[in-house]
């Protein structure tokens, strides 16, 4: 079969994390996005709250590269992009704070770094706890940092896929909300299974927004009422 081949939507060769219903959202989700790229992933959650299933609107778009694919893409869409450029920073920390002005005037709720291509400080994650997720083009703990699909290939594994997660400290190592598997074929390059593993990605983000929201419910009601029975397990 050739390495082109999709069978990401074959049964059996995607692996969702739990059999479970779509989480239940009750308020509309106010999302921050982060991008540096092509801006798929942002274009992804965007469509997902606009045609479904996610019950969200992204409010505003951050990227650090002017030009990139993903500002292109908030002006086709109509999303405010905000340049907050890392060369007109002097630190990490500073760079991080222009970012937590911007999403604090936005008034978002959660914020996604799809294809942030910065290491982010304890400022920013500190600012969004348990609000600060991540997409990963690996199955973490397995090849994390920069360049993940070179990685398992260079690995030989068979199996790759991606992972969503929440920020922590730990360089993509924060609580895992949703992962999905696809393949790796015989032939694939950097290109074929980089691209097998974005369609994934595409439907995990959203997937992930929606129980990192029913994770952060799920404490609010415990913290009120923790005498409450919990709830059913939000991933
Ligand atoms: C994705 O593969 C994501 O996992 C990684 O960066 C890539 C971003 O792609 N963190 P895009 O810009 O969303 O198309």
């Amino acid at each position: 079969m050739p390495a082109s081949s999709d069978l990401s939507d074959r049964p059996g060769c995607v692996q969702w994390p739990l059999a479970q219903p779509w989480p239940l959202q009750t308020n509309e989700l106010r999302l921050g996005v982060m991008a540096s790229g092509e801006g798929s992933n942002f274009e992804a959650l965007v469509t997902a709250c606009r045609e479904g299933p996610l019950r969200g609107r992204v409010l505003q778009l951050v990227v650090n590269n002017p030009g990139c694919g993903a500002m292109a893409r908030a002006q086709r869409l109509g999303i405010p992009c905000a340049l907050v450029d890392h060369r007109h920073h002097h630190s990490r920390e500073q760079l991080d704070g222009a970012l937590i002005q911007t999403f604090a005037a936005s008034g978002v709720d959660l914020v996604v770094m799809a294809g942030w291509m910065r290491i982010v400080t304890p400022r920013l994650i500190g600012a969004f706890p348990s609000r600060l997720i991540n997409i990963h083009p690996s199955l973490l703990p397995s090849f994390r940092g920069l360049d993940a699909v070179g990685q398992a290939l260079a690995a030989g594994v068979t199996l790759s896929g991606c992972t969503a997660h929440l920020v922590s400290e730990d360089l993509d190592g924060g609580p895992i909300l949703a992962q999905a598997t696809v393949p790796v074929l015989p032939g694939d390059d950097r290109s074929s299974l980089a691209a097998r593993i974005h369609r994934q990605e595409h439907r995990l983000l959203p997937l992930a927004v929606a129980l990192a929201a029913a994770r952060l419910r799920d404490r609010t009601a415990a913290a009120a009422d923790p005498s409450a029975p919990a709830g059913p397990p939000s991933g």
